[in-house]
């Protein structure tokens, strides 16, 4: 069984199908690749997965769990985490308050054990927790930085640094490097495969910039119109002529 099981995926807007009876699978352990077209419906399946949506129909299954029978928070809890396409920090608060705050999700700390002071306990072992994360990220000069002030690139490596204080196993990243020059995107891709060994995470990554896709992902899904027009290795579904016609007309960031 996969990870991460979608199933005959449908889901509309008003008269617009964004997404029509889409499948895939997503191995444990493996970075993912879901690309299309602009408007293929790829952040429609990360709303989806997230519980933002409710889809018409299909089904999708996390580790043998029904998605849909769940909650936004639940599907958090079960370690689904992920970033968004237009950053989804909070700007006024620091770097390290918003890793904070991507942990508070798990904070089960009752009233009756904050009376008590717990709650403190807790707190201090979140802080060096994300004290210790954003070292070994290479992130911890910036700790007592306020996000908004730091460059966009920059903002994008906190907030993947944020899904995982979430204690993800699955990271869903909705175009990590929009916006990346060619060095920053490339160090964006180290830094993803890196943290997909060293904490053993799944990733799902939808992007538009294939020296990325074709850089890190290792199974590669591509739509169209919401549909799925081809699968396989990024070799196979660059050289697939139904992906090329699909993108024709679409600038194309090649490596
Ligand atoms: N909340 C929404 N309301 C109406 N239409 C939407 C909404 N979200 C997405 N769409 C439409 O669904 C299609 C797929 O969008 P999206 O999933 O954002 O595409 P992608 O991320 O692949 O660029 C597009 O035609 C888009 O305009
Ligand atoms: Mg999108």
């Amino acid at each position: 069984m996969a990870m991460l099981e979608v199933e005959e995926l449908t889901m509309r807007f008003g008269g617009l199908k964004a997404l029509d009876g889409l499948s895939f699978a997503v191995e444990e352990g493996r970075i993912v690749g879901l690309i299309g077209p602009n408007g293929a419906g790829k952040t429609t399946v990360f709303n989806l997965i997230s519980r933002f949506y409710q889809p018409v129909g299909g089904r999708i299954s996390f580790q043998g769990k029904d998605l849909l029978r769940l909650k936004p928070h639940q599907v958090l809890q079960l370690g689904i985490a992920r970033t968004f396409q237009n950053l989804g920090l909070f700007p006024y608060m620091t770097v390290l308050d918003n890793l904070l705050v991507g942990r508070h999700i798990h904070f089960r700390t009752s009233s009756w054990a904050l009376a008590l002071g717990l709650g403190q306990r807790e707190e201090r072992a979140f802080r060096a927790e994300a004290e210790q994360l954003l070292e070994r990220l290479g992130l911890a000069p910036l700790k007592g930085a306020v996000v908004g002030f730091l460059p966009y690139g920059t903002q994008k490596f906190i907030e993947l640094a944020r899904a995982l204080m979430a204690r993800a196993k699955l990271l869903l990243l909705d175009e990590p490097v929009a916006g990346m020059n060619a060095a920053e995107t490339q160090m964006m891709g180290q830094f993803i495969k890196r943290v997909r060994d060293e904490y053993g995470l799944t990733v799902l990554l939808v992007e538009h910039d294939m020296s990325l896709v074709m850089g890190i992902c290792e199974r590669v899904v591509v739509l169209d119109f919401g549909r799925k027009i081809a699968e396989g290795t990024p070799e196979e579904v660059q050289h697939n002529p139904a992906v090329i016609e699909a993108y024709l007309g679409e600038e194309v960031e090649v490596a």
